[in-house]
């Protein structure tokens, strides 16, 4: 297994981070919000998004997956649902990627029919050629290429997750 140099490095991400955060601070001016997390993939980023997003917030999380290695499965289970009430609520929901766009349609889905005032998405990675399910975007950090990409909450096989850049993997043939 090889995992090349960053394509996107710690700064380029903690730049990006700040700006999205700002970006959200404005629009939310006056307002509070529910952010979601899509576990396990956005754990870093959202973690270090709701740190520099200066509106008042609360949080909880949705563990989702609809990968098998790396190909989508096309399948979105659930294995934990968000508890805080979004009924009347200003969402916002945030994850790592978008690539074929149903795991995060699915999940948006969900979360409207359960009445929130507003929902806006908010992703770090968007692999717009992969698209299959059209989601709305409303904050997006990067667009990258077609590749598969791991570190900064992205997995392959469940390894690569910690490293504090995003790298382009490549199987060893
Ligand atoms: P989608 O349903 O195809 O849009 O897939 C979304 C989920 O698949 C993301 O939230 C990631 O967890 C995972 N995923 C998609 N592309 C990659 C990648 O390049 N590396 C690691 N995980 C990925
Ligand atoms: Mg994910």
């Amino acid at each position: 297994m090889i995992v090349g140099k960053p394509l996107l490095t710690t700064r380029q991400i903690q730049s990006k981070v700040k700006e999205l955060a700002e970006r959200i601070s404005q629009d939310y001016k006056g307002k509070d919000i529910v952010a979601i997390g899509i576990l396990k993939g956005a754990f870093m980023f959202f973690s270090d998004i709701v740190r520099a997003i200066k509106v008042p917030l609360k949080l909880d999380f949705i563990v989702a997956s609809s990968y098998v290695k790396t190909e989508t499965s096309g399948e979105v289970k659930i294995f934990y649902d968000a508890r805080e009430d979004i009924a009347d609520k200003d969402v916002l929901l945030i994850d790592d990627i978008v690539d074929s766009g149903i795991t995060l349609n699915h999940i948006r889905e969900s979360m409207l029919a359960k009445g929130p005032k507003s929902l806006k998405t908010c992703v770090f990675l968007d692999k717009k050629e992969r698209r299959i399910e059209k989601v709305p975007l409303d904050y997006v950090g990067f667009e990258i290429p077609n590749e598969f990409v791991v570190g900064y909450g992205l997995d392959y096989e469940g390894q690569f997750r910690n490293l504090p850049y995003i790298s382009i993997f490549k199987k060893k043939a």
